[in-house]
């Protein structure tokens, strides 16, 4: 089990190394960031959370997890092989993701959107109840270190297309406001990281 989760985090690290290339970043760029300062307790957390979400009568009175976006960087998500339920936001339409046997399902969070300058953006996502069946899944998530200094890279400054002006801050900050606001749109914690973040200047 440890060996499993430490090459589930090696693809995390190897995803960023990727997205880096796409990016035209150099390489390690995305690393780094997440590493942080290393002075509190070190570098990127990694974590996993199972769920289940049992069966309801009456799935349209209820959500099996509500609507979205991940906080963090990278996240790993291994779905049930039977029972759907996994909904993604796109072009204001939800679209299923259906189960897919010996896939894992790869998703980017906040932290991603805010450094490659909303190149990359963090998905809406969510879980719809089921009448039949307990779905079950598995999610990793590969985030920053508490430290770490979050912001666009300036390499990217040049090619925001969305009008999003992101805020720099410091990742245990963003979480901080993010654990209370988790299921609200996202733009107004980036809009409130440019007031509420614990540096004073860049
Ligand atoms: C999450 C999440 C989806 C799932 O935990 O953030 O989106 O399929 N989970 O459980
Ligand atoms: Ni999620």
């Amino acid at each position: 089990m440890k060996e499993f989760a430490k090459q589930l985090e090696k693809l995390a690290e190897d995803i960023l190394e990727i997205l880096c290339e796409n990016l035209g970043l150099e390489k390690g760029y995305l690393k780094k960031v997440f590493h942080g300062h290393g002075r509190k307790l070190g570098g990127p957390t990694f974590g996993t959370k199972v769920s289940n979400y049992p069966p309801c009568p009456k799935p349209d009175l209820i959500k099996g997890l509500r609507a979205h976006t991940d906080a963090g960087g990278v996240i790993l998500l291994f779905q049930d092989d039977k029972v759907s339920g996994l909904q993604l936001l796109k072009d204001d339409k939800w679209i299923d993701v259906p189960p897919m046997r010996h896939s894992i399902v790869i998703n980017l969070g906040d932290q991603l959107e805010v450094i490659t300058n909303g190149r990359y953006k963090s998905v809406m996502h969510r879980v719809i109840a089921q009448t039949d069946g307990t779905r079950m899944s598995i999610a990793s998530f590969y985030n920053p270190a508490s430290d770490a200094l979050i912001y666009p890279a300036p390499q990217l400054l040049n090619n925001n297309n969305n009008n999003i002006i992101y805020p720099k801050f410091v990742f245990e900050d963003y979480m901080n406001l993010y654990s209370a606001v988790k299921f609200q749109p996202k733009e107004p914690r980036f809009e409130a990281m440019k007031t509420n973040s614990s540096i004073a200047t860049a």
